[in-house]
């Protein structure tokens, strides 16, 4: 973590607003890959992942946006009433679990609400690229939809179409259309509230493989269908330690308990800071940061909320 300074707040739309960051120690950043985002420690000592929306290869400032989320538990209330321009806050450097792809000519951007902050990076950096892109930005109204003076402007003239109010049951249809004028080969990208990225992967799954398709989840939701946690035995494969998680524990904190050293952040199943390679059994993936090819293969574990089908897991540790 580092120290960085608020430099400048904005309120970018009704309950959003950006807060771009200069380093304490006036030195520049690094630059950040696009989609990336970083943990910040408020001033209540909460930490929460928000993610980069300045252009990723501006190194003077970091910008991010936070909404202030009704259901606050003293992270992003807090960031909306107890800063101002000028004090310190606490930051990680970037992580990103959300890429462009590099092996994608044409993108397709499908923001919701405040899930346009890592589209935005993506869209600056496919500026810079002189990729073909283009950016769908669906909000309530335009009061509700940040930046949109930006992306209404010259920087993305001809590639952001705002969509506002759209009403539930049209949103598969406007979403087929949106797919429909692009390429079979554009990757789509979407981040947003939960049940907007269902309903975007749903409609591109339609036309386009399922690696085709990225998403970024902004807090964890309970899987629908998780079994109930049951307990599971896991084998360390270079002590042959047979350690038992039991059904009311985390995987991680066995681990750790026993001095494995794994580092975790958000706990949630979001970030994958603690994944670790699994050599046998089948885990039980309930993380939001593998990929379904990567689950599909069950060589890995997000050790801070998945568990195990099989009765034992053998990692390697
Ligand atoms: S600590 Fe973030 S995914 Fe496990």
């Amino acid at each position: 973590m580092m120290k960085v300074r608020i430099q400048r707040i904005v309120d970018e739309a009704r309950d959003i607003r950006s807060f771009r960051l200069v380093r304490s120690d006036g030195l520049p950043f690094d630059a950040y890959e696009p989609g990336a985002h970083v943990d910040v420690t408020g001033p209540t000592g909460v930490t929460r992942q928000y993610s980069l929306c300045s252009p990723p290869d501006d190194r003077a400032a970091y910008l991010l946006a936070v909404k202030k989320e009704a259901a606050s538990r003293g992270g992003s209330s807090a960031l909306h009433e107890q800063v101002a321009e000028g004090m310190e806050l606490e930051m990680g450097a970037p992580r990103n679990l959300f890429r462009l792809a590099a092996q994608a000519r044409e993108h397709l951007l499908f923001a919701a609400g405040i899930g346009v902050t890592p589209l935005l990076s993506m869209a600056y950096a496919l500026n810079a690229k002189g990729e073909p892109y283009r950016l769908h930005y669906f909000a309530r109204s335009a009061e509700h939809a940040a930046f949109a003076e930006l992306l209404g402007g010259p920087a993305f003239a001809g590639k952001v179409a705002f969509h506002y109010g759209v009403e539930a049951a049209d949103l598969d249809a406007l979403l087929a259309a949106c797919l429909a004028c692009a390429s079979a080969a554009a990757h789509v990208y979407t981040c947003g509230p939960a049940p907007f990225m269902r309903k975007v992967v749903e409609v591109a799954k339609r036309s386009r493989a399922e690696d085709a398709i990225h998403l970024e989840h902004f807090q964890a939701e309970p899987s629908a269908n998780a079994a109930p946690a049951g307990s599971f035995d896991v084998r360390l494969a270079s002590s042959g330690v047979v350690l038992q998680v039991p059904a009311d524990a985390r995987l991680l904190d066995v681990l750790r308990a026993h001095g494995c050293d794994i580092d975790s952040e958000c706990r949630e199943g979001l970030c994958g800071t603690c994944i670790i390679d699994v050599l046998e059994g089948e885990p039980d993936h309930r993380d939001h940061c593998l990929s379904s090819k990567e689950k599909a293969a069950n060589k890995q574990i997000c050790a801070c909320v998945s568990r195990a089908k099989s009765a034992r897991l053998v990692l390697d540790l």
